[in-house]
């Protein structure tokens, strides 16, 4: 589960989204279990829509929670129209929609457009020998014994149809076939996008949208958004993909006005003029998000793992890595779309609290919600909850189960999450949760939580902390500790500032300011004098100002 964040009109999507924070709960399966079956359940969810409200989010995302074998966590549907069982009825969905709605909050589930698993009904048709209907809806290299490209990733012997199948991530993911952009004819399964099956498959994904939107979703989160389209010419293939879903955001707009389109896309430039209102600067395809917190695991992170990580206390990392990419795309796509830098997600071990210190995890915490566009909270980051490494892997989780553990609700049977034997339970809960739990947190006014709660009212009182707040970084030097970063717009004027580093560290600025007033209990100092700005934080250190 995931909570989002934002504020504004309430009758625009983009406007929905940049209204405050939303804090999404992903994983259905590890937040709440309403029914003490060992694994959570959308009525489970719906049970804590006023503790995800209470820490001032309006949106939650959901991962699939559609019927699934489950070889990668959902992520492999079955049939786009039917909750799971272990999840619970559509109707619970419905119920979960109405509800949310009631407390003016919204909930987007996750269409995962790219691939489906061998278990729906489309690709069984589409593995059979005889041609029918389906037998393009996926795309098949045949005979099974042709040279295939290297590029593809093909399954070979799964089904009695005499080719192979290309798949999309792992082998039980069939890609859909969106058909290609420059078809090579020398290659008979490169088809054109107006192939009429590819058309088909267009107009099935509407179809599901459809679906889910009348019934009271609010959007989606596209998995793999930038994958569906295939070419040779990368240009022409983001062209083509950019049009593609242009074409369904001109749709959305006509049609579901208030719906909300975020990508998994990883790079908003593209994003954000396909079509899109929100894109995650994820790991895919920029280096930026993994140099801020995990670059130094990167036994745990498969992609583009490079350089070292700012938020750490030996110090080794360059804020620069992350800084200078996401200014580009910020001035890319300000305006018109919003980026988001998620605490973490299902897909990112290991989790933020793995091995911080509470002030330490404060200290990430106010970085990442005082950034522009939309905040993502991972379900449990707000209470700090920790990475268990080492856990077999479960559903295709491989080094990510250890992220996707239950919720820790209080010091009760299995932390609150479930009331099953412990054996039942879907992943084990952390052994001595402690202080990390919402019971504790909630009794702690100095908790991460009760932070996160401040930093969230921060950004819906004053615009300038929030969505559309500019954004300007003042100290990003070589070795750089502290970040210091101006929030903006119109006459409001904010510094934040981190030292994530073991050591104390100062900076000075040249500045127009004459008084900063500090707005979170702040260790260190901030001096300003005839236009310069000194700056002291110790290790660990951070900061808040409005200033004049
Ligand atoms: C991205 C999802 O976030 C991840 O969990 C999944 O394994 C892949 N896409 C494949 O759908």
């Amino acid at each position: 589960m995931y909570y989002i964040i934002s504020h504004a009109n309430p009758h625009t999507p983009a406007a929905i989204l940049a209204k405050g924070c939303r804090l999404l709960p992903n994983i259905p399966p590890s937040f709440n279990d309403s029914n003490g079956d060992g694994i959570g359940d959308i009525p489970g969810i719906t049970q804590k829509l006023d503790y995800i409200k209470s820490i001032g989010c309006n949106a939650i995302w959901l991962s699939p929670v559609f019927d699934s074998p489950f070889n990668d966590g959902g992520y492999d549907v079955a049939d786009y129209k039917k909750v799971a069982p272990r999840y619970g009825t559509n109707e619970d969905l419905v119920n979960l929609f109405a509800e949310a709605h009631k407390r003016g909050m919204r909930v987007i589930l996750d269409l995962v457009a790219g691939h489906t698993s061998v278990e729906h009904a489309w690709f069984k048709d589409s593995s059979k020998p005889s041609p029918n209907g389906y037998a393009d809806r996926y795309i098949w290299l045949e005979p099974i014994w042709r040279e295939r490209p290297a590029e593809l990733t093909t399954v070979t012997g799964y089904a009695e149809r005499n080719g192979a199948y290309v798949a999309n991530f792992f082998w039980c993911q069939p890609a859909l076939n969106y058909g290609y952009a420059d078809p090579d004819p020398k290659n008979p399964w490169e088809k054109p996008l107006d192939h009429p099956e590819c058309v088909a498959t267009r107009e099935a994904l509407r179809d599901t949208m459809r679906f889910w939107l009348d019934k009271g979703a609010d959007g989606f989160r596209v998995d793999m958004a930038q994958s569906l389209i295939r070419g040779h010419d990368e240009k022409k293939r983001i062209a083509a993909l950019q049009t593609f879903w242009q074409g369904i955001r001109q749709w959305i707009d006509l049609e579901y006005p208030e719906a909300i389109l975020v990508s998994e896309w990883s790079f908003p430039t593209y994003a954000i003029d396909a079509g899109f209102h929100v894109d995650f600067m994820l790991h895919f395809e920029t280096i930026a998000y993994n140099s801020l917190f995990r670059n130094h695991r990167k036994e745990l992170i498969s992609s583009l793992p490079r350089g070292n990580t700012y938020f750490e206390r030996s110090a080794s990392g360059d804020i620069r890595q992350f800084a200078d990419i996401y200014i580009e795309h910020y001035k890319a796509t300000r305006n018109r779309g919003y980026i988001s830098v998620p605490t973490g997600n299902h897909d990112s071990p290991p989790r933020l609290g793995e091995d911080r210190t509470p002030e330490e995890l404060k200290c990430a915490l106010l970085f990442l919600m005082m950034l522009p566009g939309i905040p993502f909270i991972y379900y449990g980051d707000e209470i700090g909850m920790r990475y268990m490494a080492g856990l077999p892997s479960k559903e295709g989780g491989y080094e990510r189960t250890g992220a996707r553990t239950p919720m820790q609700w209080d010091d009760k049977q299995n932390a609150g999450f479930s009331t099953a034997p412990e054996t039942a339970l879907y992943l084990p809960v952390e052994a001595s949760p402690g202080k990390r739990t919402v019971t504790a947190a909630e009794n702690d006014p100095g908790s991460i939580l009760n932070f996160v709660r401040a930093l969230l009212k921060l950004r819906k009182d004053n615009p300038a902390l929030g969505s559309k707040g500019d954004i300007d970084f003042i100290y990003t030097k070589t070795a750089g500790y502290p970040l210091v970063f101006e929030r903006k717009l119109g006459d409001q004027r904010f510094w934040v500032a981190v030292n994530p580093s073991a050591t104390e560290r100062k900076a000075d600025w040249t500045c127009d300011i004459s008084t900063p007033t500090p707005l979170v209990p702040t260790q260190g100092a901030l001096d300003v004098q005839n236009g310069r700005a000194q700056i002291t934080l110790p290790a660990g250190g951070y900061g808040l100002w409005r200033v004049r």
